[in-house]
């Protein structure tokens, strides 16, 4: 695919107020549409906050196109020694053109540069119907080479935000070894 270009956010970046608001809202947006169902009405993805802590650290890749920010992922490394990649988005402009399964490779050699054995995602899922993004998202992770190792209530292991949520959710664990 030509002239994108994926790379890690300078971590000053963060003080890029008009930067921090855009990638915001682009996650924000994709993530309302992609999680219908799972969230409470107005529970937004991230805050202007938060990404700008995530940019701060280091943590957050974009994907440019012509020099336009249209995807995103965070990367980090667990305390656990696992990277971990999330927050993956690829604006709804832009789908289907390979910018996810860039953005994820990227991720992955993210991790295999910093010599970790194992790369991680997590997805959440309802635990009593089949969500029509999240089954697509499985079976592409699939293809990916990733395979569910854990299942666990999201209540239990975030219970902060288990008030937000519209109906119960596991998140499934995935592993790749890399
Ligand atoms: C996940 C996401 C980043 C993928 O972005 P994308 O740019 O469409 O990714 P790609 O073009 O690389 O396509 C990804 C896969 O989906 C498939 N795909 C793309 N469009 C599709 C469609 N309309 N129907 C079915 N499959 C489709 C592609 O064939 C590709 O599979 P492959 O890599 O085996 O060929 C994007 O869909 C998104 O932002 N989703 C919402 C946020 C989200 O749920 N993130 C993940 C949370 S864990």
């Amino acid at each position: 695919m030509a002239l994108v270009e994926i790379s890690l956010v300078p971590p000053s970046t963060a003080d890029d107020g008009a930067f921090v608001a855009y990638a915001t809202d682009l996650v924000n947006r994709v993530y309302t549409d992609a999680e219908k169902g799972i969230w409470r009405e107005d529970t937004d993805r991230t805050s202007p906050a938060e990404l700008a802590g995530i940019v701060r650290a280091g943590q957050l890749a974009v994907a440019r196109l012509d020099g336009q920010v249209v995807g995103a992922v965070r990367v980090q490394r667990l305390a656990t020694g696992e990277g971990e990649f999330g927050m993956l988005v690829a604006s709804p402009e832009h789908r289907g053109i390979g910018l996810g399964r860039r953005l994820v490779e990227f991720a992955e050699r993210w991790a295999r540069e910093r010599d970790l054995a194992t790369m991680q995602l997590e997805l959440l899922v309802p635990q009593t119907w089949t969500h029509p993004v999240k089954d697509l998202l499985h079976h592409w992770y699939i293809r990916l080479g990733y395979r569910p190792v854990r299942v666990a209530r999201l209540a239990d292991d975030y219970p902060a935000l288990a008030p937000l949520l519209a109906t119960p959710c596991d998140f499934v664990v995935y592993h790749k070894p890399l």
